[in-house]
């Protein structure tokens, strides 16, 4: 720990203090999240679901923990520094244009599909928990995720009320990773209006507050969540519901689409990260003239429609748009080599976790192929 230089606290949570760090050796700015919990080994520090979760997980859009340091009982995670959280950045923002949304929405789903298609899911999705630096974000806070595969029932759930899915609500015992999905919908609502979406101020008022927005599900929309509402002798507050539209001034239709999909009651009807990137509203055309299509300029396009931010965003991160296509393929194998490398490559009370070699960039006619089979999948 003697290299990093604690500057500021920046995070007091429930399981750990958050400090801002530099590296006095390279100069670099690292956030420093010393655990609460006092450990005495490494295996009880390596079978924490967090660090299993961060280890197993690279990608250009998840956090990425550069180091863990087991030092006098305490266990210190060292992660590469990210600007600030997506609620500091929406906060300190007049009104967040309509092409940010998207490329943000963009990349939050990107961390998803990938998250997913590597069998976790975050289960604590909110604005605090997604970080930003200029154009980048990452997904972070795993300390709540969940193996896909674990066995239900899931009981520990604790995460933030106004992210929360109606099945969550309900107290269902086998929900998923559409819960994510909920929860991301709901986030980029408020990026839209600078306001929760579901601002329930109990836990019991919660499911009124999203019915009053989305209306009372019918049973034929969603009949496991009446079996649930009957098992905990809930009744369904009777609500017409709000055109989202109405709520969401500022979205664009297509934006609105995607936002009535990724809100749906029913999880089983919920679009999987993946539908979700294939949804128009990401397939603009700088992204295609992006990936090598020969896409006409039109006249004034610019006027009509600010896309280009979006496309040249993109293009000075464009490892971002080709990982999910390269880690969707043939994630698990690359997910369990990660794994092994890691399992041997610690000494003395420095864990090292880096290799991020998954991230680079293709040819381009590799792209064009991919990007069909992206459209495809
Ligand atoms: N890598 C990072 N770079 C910059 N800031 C970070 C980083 N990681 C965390 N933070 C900041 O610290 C805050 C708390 O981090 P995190 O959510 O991981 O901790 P936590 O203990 O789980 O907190 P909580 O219980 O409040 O969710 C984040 O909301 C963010 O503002
Ligand atoms: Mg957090």
């Amino acid at each position: 720990m003697e290299k990093y230089k604690i500057i500021e606290t920046i995070g007091d949570g429930t399981y750990g203090i958050v400090y801002k760090g530099i590296n006095t050796k390279t100069n670099e700015y690292v956030a420093i999240k010393k655990m609460k919990k006092k450990y005495t080994d490494w295996d009880e520090c390596l079978s924490l679901k967090e660090v299993q979760t961060l280890l197993t997980l690279k990608h250009s859009n998840i956090v990425t923990l550069n180091e863990l340091i087991l030092q006098k009982n305490e266990l210190n995670m060292i992660f590469e520094f990210i600007g600030q959280n997506l609620f500091e950045y929406a906060k300190n923002m007049n009104e967040i244009p309509e092409y940010k949304i998207r490329n943000i929405s963009f990349q939050i789903l990107q961390g998803l599909a990938y998250m997913h298609k590597n069998n976790f899911f975050h289960r604590d999705m909110k604005p605090e928990n997604i970080l930003i630096s200029g154009d980048q974000v990452k997904l972070a806070d795993f300390g709540l995720a969940r193996d896909i595969n674990s066995e239900p029932p899931f009981t520990d759930y604790v995460a933030t009320r106004w992210y929360r899915s109606p099945e969550v609500i309900l107290n269902s015992k086998i929900y998923s990773s559409p819960i994510d999905i909920f929860a991301l919908g709901a986030i980029i609502a408020e990026l839209y209006t600078g306001v929760p979406l579901f601002p329930g101020k109990e836990v019991s008022y919660q499911m009124n507050k999203i019915c009053e927005v989305l209306g009372t599900p019918s049973q034929s929309d969603w009949n496991e969540g009446y079996d649930l509402a009957n098992q905990i002798h809930f009744k369904f507050p009777q609500y017409r519901g709000k055109k989202l539209k109405n709520v969401i001034h500022r979205a664009s239709d297509l934006a609105i689409n995607l936002l009535e999909m990724m809100l749906c009651f029913n999880p089983s009807k919920r679009p999987s990260a993946v539908k979700c990137l294939q949804h128009p509203f990401f397939q603009c055309n700088e992204i295609l003239r992006y990936f090598g299509f020969n896409v006409k300029k039109e006249e004034n396009e610019e006027k009509k429609n600010n896309n280009n931010n979006f496309a040249m965003s993109m293009n000075s991160r464009s490892n971002n748009f080709l990982n999910l296509i390269e880690e969707g393929n043939n994630n698990n194998h690359s997910g369990n080599k990660q794994k092994k490398q890691n399992e041997f490559n610690y000494e003395e009370d420095v864990f090292f976790s880096q290799n991020n070699s998954n991230s680079k960039l293709q040819k381009s006619n590799n792209n064009l192929k991919r990007f069909e089979d992206f459209l495809g999948n």
